[in-house]
């Protein structure tokens, strides 16, 4: 379906905030061969055109084992600056004005890349961002699920010196067989340091996931959600206590939870009163950042200028920022619409 150029040119302009994003996820196949030739690193892929033919997935799975290998280029500081400064800079040109970016420690951490390097050029990235684009972030350490809960509390425990660095601790990586009560303990633990919880819950698991994540790790907001609409007392709860899911729809049709955008579920979970947020995942992975997000479900589902507001709203008004500073979000979203 062609864009109607006024909603077109509204979604190129409303400031955004993105609350679903990979810092990782952002790593295009230039920079990987970049990164593995300062390294002196292998690859398996014989071009950046190869590395970015093999972004077919079937499943969660099957990308996150192309994303994590993508990780092994990135050994130093400056890696870690230089992904996410490009990160920034494409979200400025996408008109992001405030970013929550995740990070996943143990995929560096376990190949003997420190804590401190990871964070340290995170965040001198987030402060060139801010002075260059006036763009304002936060650091969400996730923990990966794939792995046990023992490596989640060393990993809390290398990231303690680092506490007021990050505003939250999120959980990824494979849903499917690790629910969320496998990590109630440490969420626990992260919370009593100040931690603010998110969880993935709901994109490949179950809707009792979803649960899972507000009861046991008191998840603040649920990252994805989609399949909350399997449980209609869980949908009315989302709805009653205004719980935000950051949803990711090029994501979701690059990983087959959806098979076409006709048939997403987001704006059917709008209409219903859900707070629901677009966001762009692994954009380099999935074809597009968030204004890119946008369009495909503009071109695809029954959304209009009203709407898009509102995913924007509700994505400031889900950011784990001051009161002050989300005013100031929301009078600059508003101010994008006439
Ligand atoms: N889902 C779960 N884990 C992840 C994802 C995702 O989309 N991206 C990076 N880690
Ligand atoms: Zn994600």
């Amino acid at each position: 379906m062609a864009l109607d150029p006024t909603l077109d040119r509204l979604i190129r302009d409303i400031p955004k905030v993105e609350l679903h994003l990979h810092i990782e996820g952002t790593l295009e196949p230039e920079m990987v061969f970049e990164l593995a030739a300062r390294h002196g690193v292998a690859l398996p892929h014989s071009s950046v055109g190869a590395l970015r033919a093999a972004y077919e997935f079937g499943d969660l799975q099957s990308f996150l084992d192309l994303y994590y290998a993508g990780c092994d280029v990135l050994r130093d500081e400056s890696d870690f600056h230089a992904m996410a400064l490009a990160y920034f800079e494409r979200a400025h040109r996408d008109g992001v004005i405030h970013a929550e970016l995740f990070f996943d420690p143990q995929t560096h951490t376990g190949r003997g890349v420190p804590m401190e390097v990871v964070i340290g050029g995170l965040r001198r990235a987030m402060d060139d961002a801010r002075s260059r684009y006036g763009i304002t972030s936060e650091l969400i350490l996730c923990f990966l699920r794939h792995l046990p809960e023992e490596d989640a509390f060393a990993t809390l425990d290398q990231a303690l010196p680092f506490l007021d660095q990050l505003v939250g601790v999120g959980l990824d990586s494979g849903e499917r067989g690790n629910p969320p009560s496998k990590f109630e303990r440490v969420f626990a633990a992260a919370r009593s340091h100040g931690l603010r919880p998110v969880a993935h819950a709901g994109e490949e698991g179950p809707a009792s996931y979803v649960r899972e994540a507000l009861d046991l790790l008191g998840a603040e907001r649920i990252d994805h959600g989609v399949r909350c609409v399997e449980d209609d007392g869980l949908v009315e709860r989302l709805v009653r206590d205004q719980v935000a899911l950051t949803a990711c729809p090029l994501s979701n049709i690059k990983l087959r939870v959806f098979p076409e955008m006709e048939q997403h579920n987001l704006v059917a979970l709008l209409r219903r009163g859900l707070r629901v947020t677009v966001n762009s995942d692994d954009p380099a992975y999935f074809g597009g950042y968030i204004a890119a997000n946008f369009r495909a479900v503009a071109r695809a589902l029954p959304i209009g200028a009203a709407d898009v507001l509102r995913l924007c709203e509700n994505a400031a008004r889900a950011a784990f920022v001051p009161d002050a500073a989300r005013a100031d979000l929301l009078a600059r979203i508003r101010g994008a619409v006439h």
